[in-house]
């Protein structure tokens, strides 16, 4: 998930460029008025100056989708493959190593390696760990909750998605914070459709686990995604029913929300990546990648085409369901 701040500053960039757009648009078309001048096939009008100043939602075509959907189906291939080998005693460092034994052997890359100075080819939180921890030696335990984080770039377009499984037994409080953490994920993406507005998915997702006492992150927020890890638009997972821009088809954004025990507040270790809860309570996620169809919304990061929307390797809160 993007980092709000470096969001921000992804944004500012992006503004300005578009920013110097719109205003060499606008000298040409203003020229051309003035002038007299021919716009060829174009007459300018509010709505399409509207539009250019409109950040770039990156809808894709058919093409472009197609190779999302193949991104996607590798990537949730890949994360089942992965966490069905999450044992006790195996040390997070393992798990990228398997991400790099699944990258090799099918011929794709880990988004995360080297991502903006991210060391590691995987994301691996662990209990108090929202999101971005990064693989090292530390030993899983039974008990302990672990999210999976994987993004693969497959002939250049990402798929990215995430789960959050228990070690073995763990408490059913614990095992309560990864069912409605899924419910969420589950409502949030029942959201989406063309027409809706990205508002209604954060409020889907806050209105499912507030109530419980649990909270939703707002330090990290899903995102656009294609050719780029991380692009416009910036998908909250809390939020107000009917604000924010419309949903329109070809968008690809993911919708991941990381849901906390105790405060939805946030602090970044030393490492300048692992993001903990602010109180130390536990903290889960699950991650999808969709897209917004002519009617609907399509689930990328399943493994095959009948495929549910269970986390990847239909894990579910109740157990192993293959
Ligand atoms: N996969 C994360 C996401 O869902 C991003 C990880 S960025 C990294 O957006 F650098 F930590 F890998
Ligand atoms: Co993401
Ligand atoms: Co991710």
């Amino acid at each position: 998930m993007a980092r709000v701040t470096e969001h921000t500053a992804i944004h500012r960039t992006l503004s300005s460029a578009s920013r110097t757009i719109v205003a060499q648009v606008w000298r040409v078309f203003a020229g051309r008025l003035r002038t007299g001048g021919s716009l060829g096939r174009y007459s300018v009008n509010q709505v399409m100056l509207k539009q250019a100043r409109q950040p770039d939602l990156h809808r894709k075509n058919a093409t472009q989708l197609e190779k999302m959907v193949a991104a996607g189906r590798l990537a949730a291939r890949c994360l089942s493959w992965i966490v069905r080998q999450v044992t006790p005693g195996m040390t997070t460092d393992e798990i990228h190593e398997l991400q790099m034994q699944f990258a090799r052997e099918h011929g794709v890359t880990p988004a995360p390696l080297d991502y903006r100075g991210f060391p590691k080819s995987i994301c691996t939180s662990l209990n108090e760990v929202v999101c971005h921890g990064i693989p090292g030696t530390r030993k899983l335990v039974e008990g302990d909750i672990i999210g999976v984080d994987v993004t693969l770039i497959v002939e250049g377009y990402h798929g990215d998605t995430a789960t959050t499984v228990p070690v073995g037994d763990v408490a059913p409080e614990v095992m309560r914070l990864l069912e409605r953490t899924l419910e969420c994920q589950r409502r949030g993406i029942e959201a989406v459709r063309p027409g809706a507005r990205i508002g209604d998915i954060g409020a889907a997702i806050q209105s499912t686990v507030e109530p419980d006492g649990y909270s939703v992150v707002r330090d990290f927020v899903g995102h656009g995604i294609g050719r780029r890890f991380h692009e416009p638009p910036e998908i909250p997972h809390y939020g107000k029913a009917g604000r924010g821009r419309r949903l329109l088809p070809g968008m690809t954004f993911t919708v991941e929300p990381m849901i906390n025990a105790g405060t939805w507040e946030t602090r970044i270790l030393d490492d300048d990546w692992t993001a903990i809860t602010a109180d130390g309570s536990l903290s889960a996620q699950y991650e999808h990648t969709v897209a917004v169809t002519e009617d609907g919304v399509r689930v990328l990061t399943v493994q095959n085409e009948t495929g549910a929307w269970e986390p990847p390797g239909r894990w579910s809160p109740a157990g192993w369901i293959d």
